[in-house]
């Protein structure tokens, strides 16, 4: 019985040793310590046996069964720290995702980067705008049609006597204004304004939240040919040096004479293709600034005179070779996997 005994623990030992996990214990742990396991039958057995016999053979089972667990304890505990520890040099590691800035922030640098060669600065303004900025300093009194145009969203707010209503800037040329204030009739101006604009607007080539950016320069004796080159050179580093631009009359209250700025199309080279369909991409307008903007910048126009435009950003690079995508909205949507690829 005794050497039965040591037998069964032995073999128990040996077989935790060469246990390879913790399920492999755990059917050891069933085998020889669960309710039917192999010493614990010869518990039952015990009671057959002479009196003092039992005590030896029940000190015994004790023993082999505190050692079993011990040891089953033990071969556990091992394998999870070496699980814990093991470290392999070897595998590559898991490299966190990248993302990238989105489309319209690239956008904004590079423009911004254009500019600042030729001596402009990028400067902020309000979102949240007087309607005096926006439109009556900008040659354009309360109730001209001209207004129209430019599909306001007017905030509820008490009305100024000065400024009159609170809008959400429709375009950038509110800034126009506010740089006269801030050079306190002292130009020269070299204004680069990038920002939100807001129209009540829909469809596949406009949404109702937009960025534009707003030239200005005012000085002295600045004139169309100065504007001219200014529209030459950007067109030249945006698109690529086959650029070529070019001036058409219009009519903003703001600019007099007043331009619809176009650039020819660099897929087709002006010929006329399926993304151009006439040669040219309008971008967006352009003048020399009228002199009663100026006047109400607190700029002498006898003494001063200077040039502005203001275009769509996202529409401006959207043109730009190798992005092809004519639908504005794409821009804005949340899709991960398409903003991506921007
Ligand atoms: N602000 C005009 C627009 O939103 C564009 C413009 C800016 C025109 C500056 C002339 C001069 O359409």
């Amino acid at each position: 019985m005794q050497e039965e005994l040591n037998n069964l623990k032995n073999q128990a030992i040996a077989a935790i040793m060469e246990a390879k996990s913790v399920a492999e214990l755990e059917q050891i742990r069933i085998d020889y310590l669960g309710r039917n396991g192999k010493i614990t039958t010869e518990i039952k057995k015990i009671k057959k046996l002479k009196p003092d016999e039992k005590k030896n053979v029940g000190r015994l089972i004790n023993e082999a069964m505190s050692t079993l667990a011990k040891t089953l304890a033990e071969q556990k505990l091992s394998f999870s720290q070496s699980a814990k520890h093991w470290f392999d040099a070897t595998i590559p590691g898991e490299k966190p995702a990248l993302g990238h800035l989105h489309l319209v922030t690239q956008a904004a640098t590079e423009v911004t980067a254009i500019f600042e060669k030729i001596g402009f600065t990028r400067v902020r303004y309000p979102e949240v705008e007087w309607d005096w900025y926006a439109f009556e300093a900008l040659n354009m009194p309360q109730g001209h049609p001209a207004r129209d145009e430019w599909e306001t969203f007017f905030i509820n707010l008490p009305e100024d006597k000065k400024y009159g209503k609170v809008v959400l800037t429709p375009h950038t040329s509110s800034g126009q204004i506010r740089e006269m204030e801030r050079v306190k009739a002292r130009p020269p101006i070299r204004m680069i304004n990038i920002a939100k604009c807001y129209r009540r607007q829909s469809d596949a080539t406009h949404v109702p939240m937009f960025h534009q950016f707003e030239g200005l320069v005012v000085d002295k004796g600045i004139n169309i040919t100065n504007l001219k080159g200014t529209l030459d050179y950007f067109g030249k580093k945006l698109y690529g040096s086959k650029s070529v631009s070019r001036i058409r009359p219009f009519n903003f209250k703001f600019t007099e004479p007043s331009f619809e700025v176009d650039f020819r199309c660099v897929h087709c080279d002006g010929k006329g293709c399926k993304f151009c369909k006439s040669g040219w991409h309008e971008v967006g307008g352009a003048g020399m600034v009228h002199p009663n903007v100026l006047k109400a910048g607190g700029i002498d126009p006898g003494v001063y005179s200077g040039f502005a435009f203001g275009w769509g950003l996202e529409r401006v690079y959207l043109l730009k070779p190798g992005l092809n995508i004519n639908d504005i909205r794409t821009v804005y949507r949340t899709n991960l996997a398409y903003l991506e690829q921007l």
